[in-house]
């Protein structure tokens, strides 16, 4: 095919164009898709995967002249370590400059044009996500966040006085907070069953839904994994335990998807939120509901039934994507999300997020004065994980480690009224270095031998953060 008559220039264009439908295949993607990406973010990454791929996830994950590579795609400063990506994850480059692109085309004329060609890509992108779910598209709405995701179904399942529902200690506060509303509204009954800490095994994690399921038990939240210690959950055994009885269940998975290499049809759980722009890296506000098909009519958009020419209002995932008008731009923007994800390899990328918990969480869990709150287990936690250092308090902890060492860190949430459990939440990501993550365990290791300084030492547990 290469005639050597041919101008550089267009050898370049046609290597580039060679190249790129390499990483096309690779990364899995439709040719859809492939017209809303730029080319040359991927072709570091795509060199870097051909080194790998004859090397386990396992292995790749201790491949540093690869992460190095993967290191170069983000745009995060080196003059402080983020340990909060729970929080959310710093996009790629590819996907900044996408959404950018997207606004300028956005910016360019009447928003309605614009709009109705977004509309089109965006269900490009739709599929595109379904596909790294492994659902239907027809049984995903692209929504803002986990939030709406999860708010839309908590609020929309009809329940009746005396109805329970069953959560557990460990889940998300403002999903809580929907579920209480709804005792006080409609004199439903919540239960929330406490979380070993941590947890022995799976068994043990089924057990507290075992023991706390009742005959009047309608619906079951849990997390995939807890925002609180980074628990990995058995959704699958829970979700066949619930559908036993009779029971639905919601999965909260905002840290899940972009995390673990899962399909949501593997788990049969009925309802699915995850925020994409937390372990995905796809631009902020960006989310996603899943429900199973025969749940969708029942299920009342937050903002109420919309009706229109272009779906059934009744039966369609978009009547949950209803929500006045928005920017288009960080929506189209989630297929460079996946891109990127997918040109990693899902597998590749829990392992090595694993790997960098396990890099710091085996040093500081053989201190005498440290407690890692997350068990090991592979099947049992991926990248997120608790620490806490006896005796101090984990804000004097986690400020001392932004204010003095610039290392940025959350907190974790007392469990019982002596404050005995205390942590910090730690979340790397992939372009955490070994030596930031050496650096943060030297930090702990002197304050747990040293003890933390004034003002830090005179913190006291805030009795807000006291938690059932
Ligand atoms: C377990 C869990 N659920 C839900 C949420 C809410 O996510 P968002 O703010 O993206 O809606 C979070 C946020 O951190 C979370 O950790």
């Amino acid at each position: 095919m290469r005639s050597e008559d041919e101008a550089p220039e267009s050898r370049h264009e046609r290597l580039h164009t060679m190249e790129r439908r390499g990483f096309l295949k690779t990364a899995g993607i439709s040719a859809g898709l492939a017209t809303l990406m730029g080319a040359d973010s991927f072709r570091g990454i795509e060199a870097a995967v051909n080194d790998v791929s004859d090397l386990t996830p396992w292995q790749a994950a201790r491949d540093e002249a690869f992460w190095s590579e993967v290191k170069q795609a983000f745009t995060v400063s080196r003059t402080l370590i983020n340990l909060d990506n729970g929080y959310t994850c710093p996009q790629p480059r590819v996907v900044t400059e996408a959404v950018v692109r997207y606004i300028w085309e956005q910016e360019q004329g009447p928003y309605g044009s614009f709009v109705q060609k977004a509309r089109d890509q965006v269900v490009t992108v739709k599929r595109s996500l379904a596909r790294l779910i492994g659902s239907s598209p027809e049984e995903i709405a692209i929504v803002r966040n986990t939030t709406e995701a999860l708010k839309t179904v908590l609020y929309g399942v009809p329940l009746g006085p005396g109805d329970e529902v069953l959560t557990t200690t460990h889940d998300y506060s403002s999903m809580v907070s929907a579920l209480e509303n709804r005792v006080k509204q409609e004199g439903i009954k919540l239960v929330q069953a406490p979380v070993p800490l941590p947890a022995q095994s799976m068994d043990d994690l089924e057990g507290i839904f075992e023991r706390a399921i009742t005959p009047k038990t309608r619906l079951i939240l849990l997390s995939h994994i807890t925002y609180t210690t980074g628990q990995v959950f058995p959704v699958r055994r829970i979700c066949d335990l619930a559908h036993r009885h009779g029971i639905e269940v919601v999965v909260d998975g905002a840290h899940a998807v972009g995390q673990l290499d899962f399909n949501i049809s593997d788990l049969d759980c009925d309802y699915y939120g995850t925020s994409l722009h937390k372990w995905l890296s796809a631009p902020k506000g960006t989310g996603l509901l899943y429900m199973k098909r025969e749940h969708i009519e029942k299920i009342e958009p937050i903002y109420g039934v919309y009706t229109s020419r272009r779906f059934n209002a009744r039966t369609s995932m978009r009547k949950y994507e209803s929500v006045g008008t928005v920017s288009y731009a960080p929506y189209l923007a989630i297929g460079e999300a996946i891109a990127f994800h997918n040109a990693i390899g899902p597998k590749r990328k829990e392992e090595r997020l694993r790997y960098l918990k396990n890099h710091w969480a085996e040093r500081l869990g053989k201190h005498a004065r440290i407690n890692v709150y997350t068990p090991t287990a592979s099947e049992m936690s991926c990248c997120i994980a608790g620490v806490g250092i006896e005796g101090i308090d984990p804000t004097g902890m986690r400020d001392y480690l932004w204010d003095e060492h610039q290392i940025r860190t959350s907190r974790g949430r007392y469990m019982g009224e002596d404050y005995s459990q205390q942590w910090v939440r730690i979340t790397p990501n992939l372009y955490t270095t070994l030596s930031e993550l050496d650096y943060f365990c030297e930090v702990m290791e002197d304050l747990a031998n040293n003890g933390v300084p004034e003002p830090y030492a005179s913190y006291r547990p805030d009795p807000r953060m006291l938690r059932r």
